[in-house]
């Protein structure tokens, strides 16, 4: 049965868990508590969408995406559209292996917005398409952040109308992609990356020109265009446990209170978990266990949202460095993995050859992903494929 059976990923995120459970599918995930009910009434947004292995039985050589379907996981990657409307090979690569898609940078502002009254939906709509054409669920990246800003911003933008831009934009971009996304990356990185109790807040015109509740109005405004996609704070800096490490955790623990205290409608934390492969030591699985069942007291999902592994201090030789980077991948999503909160894992690209880290990281030489150039799968796909069938059924 479970070849043909085909549900378009709007219809399973309509339907919600309880008609998959009653449709009979393998693997099928129970919902997060406080979720829908059999009425499929939503209490809030945070029941959990399962996507069905579709490879059974499931064996080495299925993808990434049945290997966390098996275990009520949903797995996914990032994407640019110049890549995925041009490299067809990768594309397929990515609507085998993966159940959601993220768009890398065409939902941000600079791919947006040309102008202060005018929208450029051409890429982000071109995504949306090929994820409903592969039945990828959507993930949108980012609808308020103080970076990829467009050129105008700074001349038109200012303590007068930015309240008024903000939510524009959030409206605007929200109400198109209404009912098709999965969860949108509402605010991405508003906590300062050595934050203090006086002052958490990192930098931005947001917080300069709209205030602290930016944040807040932000969701809100998401919510009332959006009410059934997930709302996600997305932040860096949480998966290491260097002094910053820490003081970033607590400070978004208390964002996150506070938050949920106000009635602001945020239903998931996206923590990026950008790994540094010589670092891994900093590390502390117990204080990250801790953090995440912090985050998960508070009944909000986790999602781990831009994964990939920085090898630029890793040794040259391919085959050690590759070791070490799946290694890396084990040790932190078994961790992860344990949380019965943590509901998705995304890695941020799919492939060595379209990596941030040939820019940020080495040069055209980084191999962080688990698809090596030629699209040949590398030991950390295996570390990531081993992770989820090794990780606890995700049920509560
Ligand atoms: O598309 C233009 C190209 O036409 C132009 O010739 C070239 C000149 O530099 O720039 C190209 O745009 C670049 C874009 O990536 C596409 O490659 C931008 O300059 C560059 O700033 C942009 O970098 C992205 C970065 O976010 C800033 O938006 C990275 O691809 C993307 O991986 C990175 O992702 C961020 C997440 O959004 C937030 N978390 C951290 C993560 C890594 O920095």
């Amino acid at each position: 049965m479970l070849d043909n059976w085909q549900m378009t990923r709007r219809q399973l995120l309509q339907f919600g868990t309880t008609s998959i459970a009653a449709a009979g599918v393998a693997s099928c995930r129970s919902l997060l508590p406080g979720s829908r009910n059999n009425t499929g009434e939503s209490s809030d947004n945070s029941n959990r969408v399962i996507l069905p292995s579709t490879c059974v039985p499931l064996e080495e050589g299925c993808p990434l995406k049945d290997h966390a379907a098996s275990r009520g996981l949903i797995y996914g990657a990032a994407a640019k559209y110049p890549t995925l409307s041009s490299d067809s090979e990768l594309a397929n690569v990515l609507s085998r292996e993966c159940a959601l898609l993220v768009p890398e940078n065409d939902f941000k502002w600079i791919s947006l917005r040309p102008g202060l009254h005018q929208f450029d939906f051409t890429r982000s709509d071109w995504m949306a398409d090929f994820a409903d054409a592969n039945n990828l669920l959507l993930r949108g990246h980012t609808l308020v952040w103080y970076k990829s800003l467009p050129r105008w911003f700074q001349k038109e933008v200012n303590v007068t109308n930015a309240e008024a831009v903000m939510l524009d934009h959030i409206r605007t971009v929200g109400n198109r992609y209404a009912g098709r996304m999965h969860s949108w990356d509402v605010v991405n990185e508003a906590i300062a990356p050595t934050p203090t109790i006086e002052n958490p807040w990192r930098p931005s015109p947001w917080l300069d020109w709209v205030g602290e509740d930016y944040v807040a109005k932000a969701f809100h405004a998401a919510h009332e265009v959006d009410p059934d996609a997930r709302l996600v704070y997305n932040e860096n800096g949480l998966w290491w446990d260097a002094p910053e490490g820490e003081a970033k955790k607590l400070a978004v623990l208390r964002l996150l209170e506070n938050l949920k205290t106000q009635g602001v409608p945020v239903h998931a934390l996206g923590i990026q978990s950008h790994l540094r492969g010589h670092l891994m030591d900093q590390f502390q699985p117990e204080k990250m266990r801790q953090f995440l069942q912090n985050v998960a007291d508070l009944e909000i999902e986790i999602i781990i949202s831009e994964l990939d592994v920085r090898d630029t201090d890793l040794p040259d030789d391919i085959g050690e460095r590759d070791r070490l980077i799946a290694s890396a991948y084990s040790e932190y999503l078994a961790v992860i993995l344990e949380q019965p909160a943590v509901s998705t894992v995304v890695t941020w690209g799919l492939s060595d050859r379209d990596t941030w880290h040939n820019k940020a990281g080495r040069k055209n030489d980084a191999r962080p992903l688990p698809f090596d150039r030629n699209l040949n799968r590398k030991p950390a796909w295996s570390a990531i494929s081993n992770s989820f069938q090794n990780a606890p059924l995700h049920s509560p």
